[in-house]
């Protein structure tokens, strides 16, 4: 019933206009939040029939007696780690698909007053939870974090965690049944319980109105009994203190105007900011920034600025496997660093908060992307919803990080009415959750204008801010000099971002410039693409495909690729390309002076 009051109350208030879609029961900030931690080695069973669900596995049942039957035991059962994906942990399922239970015991000591929750930052893909036995809930989509309450559930002492985690690829999930990086199933990053307040901060944005360098704008989302609740909101460094009450949904807004020093790649200037609630107070460094376009220019904080980018996938150097921890996101957004990058695309997925609060304090700019990639069940309702669920939670997580500019809905979709229709769903979707940032998408849909001209032709143009474009010429198509001749034409009058154009070679794999697989061909084919990129009146950036190699399951050839796919400016290990510095020298040339 608060939902649906807070649901009407949101459309009808459309001066602020945030929030349309469904609200989502996300805790954010979890970092700064009361918990503990429930990472750490979790007993698992590998279920490929998913006997588990009939056989109850969430009661983690013991025989009563000698003669009882019980066809399961966690306890004597192998671990893994959470967080962490199950492929890159056990040899024997690197290639699995399908249901893993997890369980987890835990002893708690209940507190007065106060609520609990049970946090996941991710599980790939498709989650069921049981605490004591008992159902909190099902997730979809893995790369987004849930949540669910526990406070009538948990137990004072004993406790344990039952999880279901299928990462078995359905035509009607989102992503589908095909992609170009590894399906790692698991609880990939953090669990943790947190305590709350009876009425606590759900959620909050405090970013610039769109426009302003000035204003700031934003709300704050109660849960609980929120009767005339009071809420404050504290930036003391910009001189900032202001009260206001929430309403009867336990929505507070607040417009405040001041100086303040704007977050940009070289000042990435991060402020204290305290919200406070009754007997809730949560912390946060958020910084400040504007961003919009203005033809085919894309302004940060009223001024052009050009993307020196790279695209990443969420996979651990060195080690392997989904990357969660803060020094996998440091040796990542490092080497972005060094290549001279001001802009990372995180691809394709929502990367962890890790990564977006790092981007926050280093200054680089993020588009973050929600996994509807290639073809999926465009017309299937349940397959939008469920994009949309994933677009909400991206946004409802890092609403507030000034480094994430770009909100890109899809990945390389094939042009056809259903699929325009379910993108602009989303696009509308993606404005009515958040109208301070840009909405794009990476497209590949182009037309020929004679032999040395292209044309980006996507009806979906219409409805993004900034358009993406992925072309492979030189490698796909074409060869890597047809470059210099090549002309590049949008249909949509917008700033272009070359989201991706590569090539592919092992590290230390030589020979001459036009063999494949070569470091030579892939160093040629950056040459050339960089010489065509600087003729293009319209490009605003470009994030070539990709930062490091990754595991992919489409990719075969012996010797070379080894289920990697290698288009990596840097190996799996760390060793940096010859072609990483071609285009490190190119970003350091058009570097504006500081
Ligand atoms: C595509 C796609 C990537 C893929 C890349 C490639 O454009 O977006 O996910 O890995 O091309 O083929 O290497």
């Amino acid at each position: 019933m608060r939902r649906l009051l807070l649901f009407l109350f949101i459309l009808v208030t459309a001066r602020h206009c945030y929030a349309a879609a469904d609200p989502s029961a996300l805790i954010n900030n979890i970092p700064n939040r009361t918990t503990i931690s429930l990472n750490g080695p979790w007993h698992f069973i590998v279920d490929p029939y998913e006997t588990g669900l009939k056989a109850r596995f969430y009661t983690n049942a013991k025989p009563r007696d000698k003669s009882d039957l019980v066809e399961y035991d966690f306890d004597k059962s192998d671990v893994l780690n959470v967080p962490g994906d199950w492929n890159t942990q056990k040899k024997e399922l690197f290639f699995y698909e399908g249901p893993v239970w997890y369980q987890n015991s835990f002893s708690y000591h209940k507190r007065e007053h106060t609520r609990v929750f049970v946090s996941f930052g991710a599980a790939n893909y498709f989650t069921r939870a049981y605490l004591n036995g008992e159902a909190l809930g099902e997730h979809e989509g893995g790369f987004t974090p849930f949540n669910f309450e526990i406070t009538d559930k948990i137990h004072e002492g004993e406790n344990f965690l039952v999880v279901e985690v299928n990462n078995a690829r359905r035509r009607d999930a989102v992503p589908a049944l095909n992609t170009d990086w590894w399906n790692y199933g698991g609880l990939t990053r953090d669990v943790v319980l947190v305590e709350e307040p009876e009425t606590f901060i759900q959620n909050y944005v405090i970013q610039l109105a769109k426009g302003s360098n000035q204003e700031l704008s934003g709300w704050v989302q109660l849960d609980g009994s929120v009767s005339a609740q009071q809420v404050t909101l504290e930036i003391p460094e910009a001189g900032i203190k202001k009260t206001v009450a929430a309403d009867t949904a336990g929505r507070a807004e607040f417009d405040v105007t001041a100086p303040l020093e704007l977050w940009s790649p070289v000042h990435p200037k991060l402020y204290d900011v305290t919200l406070s609630a009754g007997a809730d107070k949560v912390r946060d460094s958020i910084g400040f920034r504007t961003v919009e376009t203005r033809g085919t220019q894309i302004l940060l904080n009223g001024k052009p600025i050009f993307l020196r980018g790279i695209s990443m996938h969420e996979e651990a150097p060195m080690r392997g496997g989904r990357a969660f921890t803060q020094q996998d996101a440091e040796t990542l957004l490092g080497w972005a660093r060094e290549l001279g990058c001001n802009f990372v695309r995180l691809t394709h997925y929502p990367h962890s908060e890790n990564m977006t609060r790092l981007a926050d304090r280093m200054g680089l700019l993020v588009w973050s992307e929600i996994p509807v990639y290639w073809d999926i069940e465009w017309e299937n309702p349940a397959t939008l919803q469920n994009a949309k669920n994933q677009l909400r939670d991206m946004v409802a997580r890092d609403h507030n990080r000034a480094s994430v500019i770009l909100w890109s809905l899809s990945n390389e979709t094939p042009v056809k009415p259903e699929r325009t229709t379910f993108l602009r769903q989303l696009a509308d979707t993606a404005r009515q959750l958040d109208q301070t940032r840009l909405i794009t998408s990476a497209l590949n849909h182009v037309d020929e204008a004679g032999p040395d001209t292209r044309i980006l032709n996507d009806p979906v143009g219409e409805y993004l801010d900034v358009l993406g474009l992925n072309q492979y010429l030189g490698w796909y198509w074409g060869r890597p000099e047809d470059a210099d001749r090549m002309q590049w034409k949008t249909a949509q009058d917008k700033p272009l971002l070359m989201s991706e154009f590569g090539a592919e070679n092992p590290y230390g794999r030589h020979g001459t410039p036009d063999e494949r697989w070569t470091e030579e061909y892939q160093v040629n084919l950056y040459q050339h693409q960089i010489t065509m990129l600087k003729k293009i009146p319209s490009l605003a950036g470009l994030s070539p495909w990709v930062l490091m190699d990754f595991h992919s399951p489409r990719r075969f050839l012996p010797g070379v690729q080894d289920y990697y796919n290698r288009k990596g400016l840097i190996s799996n290990q760390g060793q940096h390309k010859q072609a990483f510095y071609v285009l490190q020298k190119y970003y350091r040339e058009i570097e504006p002076a500081k």
